[in-house]
C-alpha cells in the first residue's frame, strides 16, 4: 500500500485558490482508492507568527470541516491536527539536530519572509522546514503532493532523511514529490498578476468558499478582462481571461479547448454567466455539508481516530530513532 501526507495551514478564510489544492487531493484520493491518506491541520506551522488563540482554534475546526466537505472520503482519509500528536515536534527536533544552520537559511520561502517582516521574526520561521520535514518522515511516506512553494522543502526533507540513513543506518523511506498540474494557481480578480490571496485588503481579488451566492456572482462579474472581447489562453496577454478559463477548468473538469471553443462567439458577459452559475454551484452545496458537519459530532470522531492512528506510527518511528541514535536507555 501506497501511503501519501499533507498538511495545511489554519490560516482563516478559504480561497477559491485554497479550494483548487483541496479539490486536487479530493482528485487524487478518487483516482486512487487504494492510497493510505494522512491529511492534517499544521497548526504547529501556524504558530511561528502570532495568532489570536480564539480565531485559531476556530480556524483548525473550520478547515478539517471543510476538508470533508469537499468531498475526501473519512473512511479511507486519516484527518488529523499536528499539535495532537507531539512525535512531529520530537522528529522535528531530532531533524534540527543534523541540519546545518545554512541549509535552512537558504530556503526561499524562509529568505521572502525575512524580508517581509519588519518587526523581527521567530527562530521557529528559521527551523519550520526541519519541522516539516519530521511530519513527513514520521510515516514511511511514498508521496507528497506539492506546489511550487513546497518543492524546495521537500527536497531538504529527502536529504535529511538520507543523511539520517546514511549516519545512522536505515530508518526513513524516502518521499517522493508528486506534481500535479490540476487546479493551476488561481489568480487575484481584480489583478490578474498577483496569485488570489486572503491577505490581499481589496476582497473583490478573491471568492471565499463561504461567500453568499450573490457575493460569488458579483466577484465573477466584476473579475477584471481586458478589451479585446475574445475568448482564448493566453496568460501573457491576457491575464484575467486566462484565470477566468482556468477556474472554469478546475470546477467543471473540462479541459481548457474544450471551454475555448464552446465560448469561441461568446461575449464575456456571457462567459462570467455562465462561470458565474458554476462557481455558485459547485459552492453552495459544499457550504451546506461544511455547516452540517461543523453542527454534527461527525468531526471530532474523525479527528480522534486520526490522532489515533498517527499517534501508532509515529511511536514506533520516534522509538526507532531514538534507538538508533543512541538516546534514552537500551530498550
Ligand atoms: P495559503 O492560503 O497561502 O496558506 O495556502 C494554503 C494552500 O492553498 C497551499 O497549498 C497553497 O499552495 C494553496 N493556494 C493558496 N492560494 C492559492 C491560489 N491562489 N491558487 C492555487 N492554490 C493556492
Ligand atoms: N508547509 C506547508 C505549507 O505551508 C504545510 C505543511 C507542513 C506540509 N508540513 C507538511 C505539507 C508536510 C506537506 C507535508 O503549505
Amino acid at each position: 500500500m501506497k501511503r501519501l501526507i499533507t498538511g495545511v495551514q489554519p490560516s482563516g478564510i478559504i480561497t477559491l485558490g485554497n479550494y483548487s489544492t483541496i479539490k486536487n487531493v479530493v482528485k487524487l484520493q478518487k483516482d486512487n482508492p487504494d492510497f493510505d491518506f494522512l491529511i492534517f491541520i499544521a497548526d504547529l506551522h501556524a504558530i511561528t507568527v502570532n495568532q489570536d488563540r480564539t480565531k485559531l482554534r476556530q480556524n483548525i475546526r473550520n478547515l478539517a470541516a471543510m476538508y470533508i466537505a469537499c468531498g475526501l472520503d473519512p473512511k479511507k482519509t486519516h484527518l488529523f491536527i499536528q499539535s495532537e500528536v507531539p512525535m512531529h515536534n520530537q522528529l522535528g527536533y531530532v531533524m534540527e539536530c543534523i541540519a546545518p544552520i545554512g541549509e535552512l537559511e537558504r530556503m526561499t520561502q524562509y529568505k521572502d519572509k525575512k524580508v517581509k517582516q519588519v518587526n523581527g521574526i521567530n527562530t521557529s520561521l528559521l527551523t519550520y522546514p526541519a519541522l516539516m520535514a519530521g511530519d513527513i518522515l514520521l510515516y514511511d511516506i511514498d508521496f507528497v503532493p506539492v506546489g511550487d512553494d513546497q518543492k524546495q522543502h521537500l527536497e531538504l526533507t529527502r536529504n535529511l532523511a538520507e543523511r539520517f540513513n546514511s549516519r545512522f543506518g536505515e530508518t526513513f523511506k524516502i518521499p517522493e514529490p508528486l506534481i500535479s498540474n490540476v487546479g493551476a494557481r488561481i489568480m487575484s480578480l481584480n489583478d490578474p498578476h498577483k496569485k488570489m490571496s486572503k491577505s490581499d485588503p481589496n476582497p473583490k481579488s478573491y471568492i471565499s468558499v463561504l461567500d453568499d451566492e450573490n457575493i460569488i456572482k458579483n466577484r465573477i462579474r466584476q473579475a477584471v478582462t481586458d478589451s479585446e472581447g475574445v475568448i482564448y489562453y493566453d496568460v501573457e496577454k491576457k491575464p484575467g481571461i486566462s484565470n477566468l478559463l482556468n477556474i472554469y477548468s478546475f470546477i467543471s473538469g473540462d479541459d481548457i479547448n474544450t471551454i475555448v471553443e464552446k465560448y469561441q462567439n461568446a461575449t464575456y458577459q456571457q462567459f462570467k454567466e455562465d462561470l458565474a452559475e458554476i462557481v455558485a454551484n459547485e459552492l453552495i452545496p459544499v457550504q451546506k455539508r461544511y455547516n452540517e458537519i461543523l453542527k454534527s459530532d461527525i468531526l471530532d470522531q474523525i479527528l480522534d481516530e486520526g490522532r489515533d492512528y498517527a499517534i501508532k506510527l509515529a511511536y514506533k518511528k520516534i522509538m526507532k530513532v531514538y534507538h538508533k541514535m543512541g538516546i534514552g536507555r537500551k530498550r
